[in-house]
């Protein structure tokens, strides 16, 4: 017996490993519950009385060797990337991708500058709103087919509050604490109880802007517009007024800018008509003035609204609506370097 420890001892002595996964052998071959040394304590009840004491003292003395073996070997993997001279500490670290902006963001920033040269500060409303910001202020009669259910979401059966389904509610808010001149723009999110697909979902982003000053005209809208177009699509850019109804306006418009995909010949995101759709503006009702404690016999102003998911369609020629709100990283990385 003592013969077959002093066999076991030089064994284990010698013992050497080239990686982790063999220092682990070599632990479950000798000191696992059922490895050699295990064993030897096993054998133990068969050794002579006499002999007891010293076999019991070198299994325990060999059983100790064991582990310290084990041990200073696998010791000796874990610092092995530490300085040994197998790892180049002075190599870079691996390359962290940063996160992007996300393309809704860049064109409302985009925006946001562009107004903002032209005195435009930026306020926000929020987007639980009560039915008087969204619409009553805004002179929509009471049947109007935008307070339906159909559009509008209703919070819990309070049909007072509502989530916001344009960002011209924003308008209200700003006109009843602030008295003219203001000018000022509102970016924002909105909500319409409207099907899911490639052109229309029930969350999207508007722009609204507001000018209510002395003598504000109809030639000030247009001019602010035409500036607007030309920095954002191109100083080539054309736009057209088509008039049009929105209760809160009056005269009403809708803006076309020419396609600036095919420049105004016509192609299939125009529509081969040359022009496309951006925003509907007007002069403000008078009764919305009076309505938000602005006094119409004095001052005049002009609105417009428009949506950025459609500008961002257009300036970035994607297709579907709902890729803004999937989160597909493969969608979202091809505008790392729009910004
Ligand atoms: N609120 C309108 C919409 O959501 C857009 C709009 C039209 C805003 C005319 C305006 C405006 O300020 O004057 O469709």
């Amino acid at each position: 017996m003592l013969d077959k420890i002093k066999q076991l001892q030089e064994e284990i002595e010698a013992l050497s490993a080239s990686g982790k996964d063999e220092v682990e052998e070599l632990r479950i071959k000798y000191i696992s519950k059922k490895g050699l040394v295990s064993q030897l304590f096993a054998d133990f009840k068969t050794v002579p009385a006499e002999q007891k004491k010293a076999v019991g003292q070198a299994i325990n003395v060999l059983k100790n060797k064991a582990l310290d073996k084990i041990n200073e070997l696998k010791e000796s993997f874990e610092n092995a990337d530490q300085g040994d001279g197998s790892t180049d500490l002075s190599r870079p670290g691996e390359p962290m991708r940063l996160g992007t902006r996300h393309p809704l963001a860049i064109v409302r920033n985009e925006i946001v500058e562009i107004f903002a040269r032209l005195g435009f500060t930026v306020a926000e409303g929020p987007e639980i709103e009560d039915d008087w910001h969204v619409f009553s202020a805004l002179n929509f009669p009471p049947e109007h087919p935008a307070r339906d259910m159909q559009d509008t979401f209703f919070i819990e059966k309070d049909p007072d509050v509502l989530l916001r389904t344009h960002t011209s509610s924003v308008q209200a808010r700003v006109m009843q604490k602030t008295q003219p001149p203001i000018r000022a723009i509102f970016p924002g999110r909105v909500f319409r109880n409207e099907a899911i697909s490639a052109r229309a979902h029930c969350i999207f982003h508007q722009i609204e802007g507001l000018y209510v000053d002395e003598n504000v005209s109809f030639a000030d809208l247009k001019q602010t517009l035409l500036y607007f177009s030309r920095e954002l699509f191109g100083e080539k850019t054309e736009i057209r007024l088509r008039p049009s109804y929105f209760p809160f306006t009056e005269p009403s418009a809708e803006m076309d800018v020419s396609c600036s995909i095919c420049g105004g010949k016509g192609c299939n995101v125009c529509k081969y008509t040359g022009w496309l759709e951006i925003l509907g503006c007007g002069m403000i009702d008078p009764n919305v003035l009076d309505s938000c404690g602005i006094d119409s016999k004095k001052y005049t102003g002009f609105a417009f609204g428009m949506g950025i998911e459609r500008i961002t369609m257009l300036k970035y020629g994607i297709k579907d609506i709902r890729h803004f709100f999937e989160n597909d990283v493969r969608f979202l990385r091809q505008f790392e370097s729009a910004y």
